[in-house]
């Protein structure tokens, strides 16, 4: 038995990185998968029971299109894991104007977009799940350590993600009468294209490995290790969990270190 049998869930980004991890995931646990991705095909093929779908999330007629699509094939839709985003920024005196609504609009706006037209879809249906039957649906969105503190550099991409926190939170509230359970996770560095595509350049070795070690248990995160803590969200087993962002950092946000843990050999 899977812990998401009978469920209908729509996994955007899901050509990738933590995206494509959660659409595995969900499927080996039984879930009927939709995989949302602006890419015309993943890299690599997904699994031939995922229906994929080429959306762009700052589109609002398409995302529209694609729940209303997945309602009539399934007639409901459960959890919606909204993992579609992009890296950029810079210190703002370097950040052209342009760049920053970009990051905005695809971040920000897409999530708005897409947990939009998620919560029309499940208020209009019934609660099935949940241990005492009462819930309508899941949202999870993928936030960021980012969008918990500041980094260097990161103004734009942590602004955006900031704002998915505290929209997470948002709808928690207005929701959660009504069963619709609304969470987001804030990873730490998690290695997938999204991080290579920013620190993978020659040049950045030494930056990449200070990044690496700033995770108190000394290691970037892999994306299916953000996948099993949306399955976590998505399934029964967090009933009682909404309103939380909640960091899977491997202790990034955890504090500091400052040479102690080397001096007493714990390092
Ligand atoms: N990798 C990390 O270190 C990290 C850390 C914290 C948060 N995150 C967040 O997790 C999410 C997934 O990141 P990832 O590392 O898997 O990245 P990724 O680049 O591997 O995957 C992101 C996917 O989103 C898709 N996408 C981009 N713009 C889109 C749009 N407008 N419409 C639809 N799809 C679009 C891309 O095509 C890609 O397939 C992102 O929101 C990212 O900000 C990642």
């Amino acid at each position: 038995m899977g812990r998401l049998d009978a469920r209908i869930a729509v996994v955007t980004g899901g050509a990738s990185g933590i995206g494509r991890a959660t659409v595995e995931r969900f499927l080996a646990e039984g879930a009927t998968v939709e995989s949302w991705d602006i890419a015309a095909s993943p890299a690599v093929p997904l699994p031939a029971e995922v229906v994929y779908r080429q959306i762009d999330v700052t589109d609002e007629d398409t995302v529209k299109a694609g729940f209303a699509a997945v309602v009539e094939a399934n007639g409901r839709v459960d959890c919606v894991v909204h993992a579609a985003g992009i890296a950029s920024g810079g210190p703002v005196n370097m950040l052209e104007t342009a760049e920053w609504d970009r990051v905005i609009n695809i971040n920000l706006k897409g999530t708005f977009l897409v947990d939009k037209y998620a919560a029309i879809a499940m208020l209009e249906q019934e609660p099935l799940f949940g241990v005492d039957g009462a819930q309508r649906g899941s949202i999870v969105n993928l936030a960021s350590v980012e969008g918990l503190i500041g980094t260097e550099g990161g103004s734009a991409y942590n602004a955006s993600k900031g704002g998915v926190v505290i929209l997470t939170k948002n709808l928690a509230i207005d929701y959660g009468r009504r069963g619709i359970r609304v969470n987001a996770i804030c990873p730490g560095f998690i290695d997938t294209p999204l991080l290579s595509g920013v620190f993978g350049m020659p040049g950045m070795e030494e930056v990449m490995k200070d990044i690496a070690s700033s995770h108190q248990l000394g290691r970037l995160g892999r994306a299916e290790e953000i996948a099993s803590v949306a399955l976590f969200l998505c399934s029964d087993d967090a009933s009682f969990v909404t309103g939380v962002a909640l960091p899977v950092d491997g202790g990034y946000t955890a504090g500091h270190r400052h040479g102690i843990s080397e001096l007493l050999g714990l390092a």
